[in-house]
């Protein structure tokens, strides 16, 4: 039996690898989430059938509540709420591996006394001092997405030094359990001080932070099940937390470099005016001085109708409208009069990556209409006309031309360059970053006001009059 778990794991694993592989590319990525479901099915199902397992009565009543919990988030949750939701299934994979490592601990005690081995015991340390920080780190990032927490960057004296001395102490406490592991009370301790540490962390980070710090817990998750892995000497939960603590910490350098941030300036909140409590929340209208031009629909049909080709840009606006079925519209439109439609999209777009190829794929525009930033950035010059949906911060050409703005350095799509922008959403008011855009007072940028579902539809059917 041993052996074919052994053989059946290195299946998932494979499965799991493979997985991940497609999942970098929006035509495969559906494929790539069923390999990896069918790698975690079977390697449930194996481990079910392992001797150790003594009763399935609250295996079947966790599986039954479980699947429940989860499928009833999979249909409430709106898009927009993904990312808190990630964060929070973060959480909850961090809780369990402590709770593992601390039944493991008790099991052992019980079974062969307070003699652990040293490896078995450094791991039971860090499995519960990392899930105990991911746990509520991350309960702290889905209450400051939800609303539930200040989305501000909470700074207050003594900050660093104090998190300091915790981890300091947790880590000391450790060493104390891993020599003598009857140090039950000790072991106690470092929970109670990790879930501590875990929301003073995550606190001090603005909202505008938030899916990067998400994305870091969630590796942080995928190591505290790998260290559960070790605890419990199962291979496959050892390869699964060091897969999902590899991807997730790749997910976060990428997010960073695309948001031009170090990773240490995110961890440490350092961004003031981001954030769900910065000015964007507050409603707070662009700063800029100055006139712009806006257009009505029957205006903005006629400078879509002389166009060849045309460069959609979306943004958080999309996401917040649904705006997406609206838009694979526009372009099915503008095709049927022979222009060429494309696509282009920011790393950052939206709040979560991969936010607008989700919600484009769901609209089913064609992925090969898809470009990336560094494919598509070079072609705005020759461009009659690019229409902005809902996007602000990531075409601020501040990002290029603003020294002491704090986005500067960025890399923003070069929508400016082209013959013509058309900029739609609400107001003049700010994106994320809570900071104002030059671009809309830009001589070649026309703004077309109005929530973007219905501006579109407006605009779809003056072009279908056209
Ligand atoms: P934002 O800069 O946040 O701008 C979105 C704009 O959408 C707002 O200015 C808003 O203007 C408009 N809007 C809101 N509701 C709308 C509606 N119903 N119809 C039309 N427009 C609407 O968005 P972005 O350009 O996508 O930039 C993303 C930002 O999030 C960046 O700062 C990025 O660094 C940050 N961020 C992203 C991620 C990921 S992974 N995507 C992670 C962390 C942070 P009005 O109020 O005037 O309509």
């Amino acid at each position: 039996m041993q052996t074919i778990t052994y053989i059946v794991y290195l299946i998932a694993s494979i499965l799991f690898i493979f997985g991940i592989k497609r999942l970098s590319s929006p035509k495969t990525a559906r494929q790539g989430n069923m390999l990896s479901s069918l790698g975690m099915l079977l390697a449930v199902v194996v481990t079910l059938f392992d001797q150790r397992v003594l009763t399935f009565e609250y295996i079947i009543i966790g599986l039954i509540i479980g699947a429940a919990i989860g499928a009833l988030m999979a249909v409430k949750v709106p898009m927009t709420g993904m990312p808190q939701m990630v964060g929070l299934l973060n959480g909850f994979g961090g809780g369990a591996s402590m709770l593992v490592a601390f039944a493991e601990y008790y099991h052992i005690l019980n079974t062969t006394g307070p003699v652990i081995q040293a490896a078995t015991s450094v791991t039971i340390v860090l499995s519960v001092l990392i899930g105990a920080v991911t746990f509520t780190g991350s309960l702290i990032a889905f209450g400051k997405l939800q609303g539930l927490v200040t989305g501000k960057v909470v700074k207050y004296p003594g900050q660093h030094p104090l998190n300091a001395l915790l981890l300091v102490a947790v880590l000391v406490a450790g060493v104390m359990v891993i020599l003598d592991p009857s140090k039950t009370d000790m072991l106690i301790g470092i929970g109670i001080v990790s879930l501590i540490l875990g929301v003073l962390l995550v606190l001090p980070i603005g909202g505008a932070d938030m899916p990067v710090a998400i994305s870091l817990l969630n590796s942080y998750s995928g190591l505290a099940a790998s260290m559960t892995g070790f605890v419990l000497q199962n291979n496959m939960l050892i390869i699964a937390g060091a897969l999902v603590g590899a991807s997730g910490i790749i997910l976060t350098i990428i997010m960073c470099k695309g948001m031009n941030r170090s990773l240490m300036n995110v961890v440490l909140g350092g961004w003031e005016t981001a954030g769900a409590g910065g000015a964007a929340a507050a409603g707070g209208a662009d700063a800029h001085k100055g006139d712009v031009k806006s257009v009505d629909a029957e205006e903005a049909a006629m400078i879509f109708d002389a166009a060849q080709s045309v460069i959609i840009v979306p943004g958080y606006g999309m996401a917040v409208a649904q705006a997406q079925h609206a838009v694979r519209d526009l372009m099915n439109v503008l095709e049927s009069k022979g222009i060429n439609v494309r696509f282009a999209i920011h790393p950052v777009a939206g709040r979560m990556p991969g936010h607008m190829n989700v919600l484009l794929a769901e609209a089913q525009v064609p992925y090969d209409k898809l470009y990336a930033m560094e494919d598509i950035n070079d072609d705005f010059p020759n461009t009659d006309v690019v229409f902005v949906v809902g996007a602000n911060d990531v075409v601020n050409p501040a990002a290029r031309n603003d020294p002491s703005s704090p986005i500067y350095g960025m890399p923003i799509l070069n929508v400016d360059y082209a013959k013509t922008v058309i900029v739609n959403k609400r107001s003049l008011n700010v994106g994320y970053a809570g900071i104002s855009n030059e671009l809309f007072y830009y001589p070649n940028t026309l703004m077309y006001f109005g929530d973007a579902k219905e501006a579109i539809n407006k605009l779809v059917n003056e072009l279908k009059e056209l």
